[in-house]
This record gives C-alpha cells, sequence and structure tokens, in this order.
C-alpha cells in the first residue's frame, strides 16, 4: 500500500505537469473561488468555464451580487441548471452583506452559507483561506475507492465515512487548496468514470483495484433512486404581438424562472384532454386555433426523466385582452422575451419564427 507522503509527492508532481488552468485559479479572492465552486458543483469545467467569467464579470464582488435582483441572477444562470444554485448564492451574497461583506473565514462559518456543504466548504476554505481540510466530491471518491480497493458503496455512511479518513490522511498539509485540487483534476483527468488509462498511470503500481482486476467495478454505489416520469405540455400563446409567460414559484424545478403556460398531466395525454382555466377560455373563443409544434421530447433531469410536448395557440387580441390572469402571469410583448430566463428546454423561436412567416 501506497504511503500518504508517496501518494502527495506523486498527486503533485502529475498536478505540476496536467493540472488544468482555469479561471479562478490565480485568485485568492474567496468571493470568486466561491462563485467558481458553485458552479462546479453540478457543472462541468469546460462548460462552467465561460459562465464563470460572465458570472464575475457582470457581478464582480459580494456586493454587487447581494444588490443584484433575483431575476437578474437567475438569467445570468440560463441554461446552467439546478437553479437552486444561483438563488442559494444570491440569499448567501445578501446575508454576507449584512455581516460586514466578507466571506466566514472559519469551516464551520462557510458551512453556514446557503448552497455551500462539507465539500464546497472545504473547497473553498482550503483555497482561500489554506484551511487544513480534504474536499470530497464524486470523483475523490472514485480516486480513493480505487487507489485503496475501498469497497463499500462510496454513497452510503459507512463509505462515506472510511474515504473522509482516508482522504484527511493524504491531504497535503502545506498546500490544501492545491492538494485538492490536484485530486479533483485527477479524478477528472486521469482516474475518471468509464475506461481510464490505467497505463502509464502515475499510481498504477500502488492501485488496488488495478492490481486486483477491479478498476471497473470500484466505486461501488449503492442502488439508484428510481426515475420519475412527468409529462409537460407547453403552449406559446401568441395574438401576433403579445405571448403570456408565468414565473415558476412552488418548491418545484426551476424556481423563479419563467416558462409559456403549462399544462402538467399524470400520464401522456392527446391534445383534447388539455385543460386548464386559461386554456379553456381562451379555446372557448372565434378565432383560436391550436396547433401542436414538437412532441415526444425528452429531457433527462437527475432523478426525472420528463415528457414534454409543445404546442402554439394562435388568439384574436380581443381574446387575449379578455384575460384576466391569475397570479404569475404576465402578458409581455415577443419582442420582450429574451429579457426573461426560461428552463434549457424552451425554445422561443417557434414563436420568433412564426412570425416571420
Ligand atoms: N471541481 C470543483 N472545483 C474544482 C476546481 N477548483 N478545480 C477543478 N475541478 C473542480
Amino acid at each position: 500500500m501506497i504511503t500518504a507522503t508517496q501518494f502527495r509527492k506523486r498527486l503533485m508532481a502529475w498536478y505540476g505537469q496536467n493540472g488544468r488552468e482555469l479561471p479562478w485559479r490565480g485568485t485568492k479572492d474567496a468571493y470568486r473561488i466561491w462563485v467558481s465552486e458553485i458552479i462546479l458543483q453540478q457543472t462541468r469545467v469546460e462548460q462552467g468555464r465561460s459562465y464563470y467569467e460572465a458570472f464575475v464579470e457582470q457581478f464582480p464582488t459580494v456586493e454587487r451580487l447581494a444588490e443584484a435582483a433575483e431575476d437578474t441572477v437567475l438569467k445570468a444562470w440560463e441554461g446552467l441548471g439546478y437553479y437552486s444554485r444561483a438563488r442559494n448564492l444570491h440569499a448567501a451574497a445578501q446575508q454576507i452583506r449584512s455581516a460586514g461583506g466578507s466571506l466566514p473565514q472559519t469551516y464551520q462559518g462557510l458551512l453556514q452559507m446557503k448552497g455551500v456543504g462539507p465539500y464546497t466548504a472545504a473547497a473553498i476554505g482550503s483555497m482561500a483561506f489554506g484551511l487544513k481540510e480534504a474536499a470530497v466530491d464524486g470523483n475523490v471518491s472514485r480516486v480513493l475507492s480505487r487507489i485503496f480497493g475501498i469497497s463499500t458503496p462510496i454513497d452510503s455512511p459507512e463509505g462515506q465515512k472510511i474515504i473522509a479518513e482516508k482522504a484527511r490522511e493524504i491531504l497535503d498539509e502545506s498546500r490544501p487548496g492545491d492538494h485538492n485540487q490536484a485530486m479533483m483534476d485527477f479524478g477528472a483527468m486521469q482516474c475518471v468514470p468509464k475506461a481510464p488509462q490505467c497505463e502509464g498511470c502515475i499510481m498504477a503500481d500502488a492501485c488496488q483495484a488495478l492490481r486486483q482486476g477491479m478498476v471497473s467495478q470500484l466505486p461501488v454505489k449503492q442502488k439508484k433512486a428510481a426515475l420519475r416520469h412527468r409529462y409537460l405540455h407547453y403552449i406559446y400563446v401568441t395574438d401576433g404581438r403579445q405571448t403570456l409567460i408565468h414565473r415558476r414559484s412552488r418548491q418545484d424545478i426551476w424556481r423563479g424562472l419563467y416558462e409559456p403556460l403549462l399544462i402538467e398531466t399524470p400520464e401522456e395525454s392527446s391534445i383534447e384532454v388539455l385543460k386548464g382555466p386559461i386554456i379553456d377560455r381562451l379555446m372557448a373563443q372565434p378565432g383560436t386555433t391550436l396547433r401542436p409544434l414538437t412532441q415526444g421530447k425528452r429531457h433527462q433531469l437527475t432523478h426525472r426523466q420528463l415528457h414534454v410536448n409543445f404546442f402554439l395557440l394562435t388568439v384574436t387580441p380581443q381574446a387575449i385582452r379578455s384575460l384576466t390572469l391569475p397570479e404569475g402571469f404576465r402578458l409581455i410583448p415577443i419582442g420582450d422575451i429574451h429579457s426573461y430566463a426560461y428552463p434549457i428546454l424552451i425554445d422561443w423561436e417557434w414563436l420568433t419564427e412564426e412570425q416571420k412567416t
């Protein structure tokens, strides 16, 4: 078994040669490091990079983020998914501003921030303040489970305890921020989930998984949560000038984002069963036509399979004017649609294309 000292030495040598140049690596600004870590919680480095750069340009300080409107922050996050990250980032910026404007400098203090769990607190703390905390996420767990031959499921409390102890034991306390980032890069670039290049790997002679022919079996995970299916029918309503949007406010996916009129059904349904106060009212008016656009589009979220259909509902200006809009709905000029943030599957080209024909 490889010793902690050997492990650090090899890891750091690998990092020196292979570590990625990332825009947040050159900074000690805790705010920027925090933003980058929140983005990277559920987004790959390649996609996250441009969002990070645009985000810190638009909101260069905690203060500027705190004073922005939530809609503006969600617009900056549009397309990244997992929007609670943006809402939490914004709420935490406001908390920090009230508490004096600087991020907490202790692990426990960082953990108090909305959206910051043990991994992110360790990552921010080690990188910004040199705290001796090991950051353990899925990538790091995979690396440790393979090299040290740990077959306890990494998503079980017992497995997590074993992995956390190992991570602490190998942590390079003289440069914890670099060590943590080296582990992340090693997991993302070398010890990848599928078909890692074990030949030539700096850990090959020490890797228990490789020695036992277990690379593809490790890490072990407990059973996955069952996929839930949801059936969404989006209806672009227009009189040629205006369109109807709705701000999602429930405790559900995409809270705070906007969308066209939505009807959700418990299973796949045909056009005839799409019912609701607004659509019923519009369908009863003369001159209304409902046309299917794309049907059966699928969109996968972590534990959800969405089945999405799109429709175009063309109405007369009188019909749209006669609507009493429930809370959360707005009629907006078609020219303003891009001022709002939408889930990635909402494609307004249907409507703008329609205007051209
Ligand atoms: N994943 C999360 N944080 C990261 C970082 N700082 N560098 C590389 N990958 C990461």
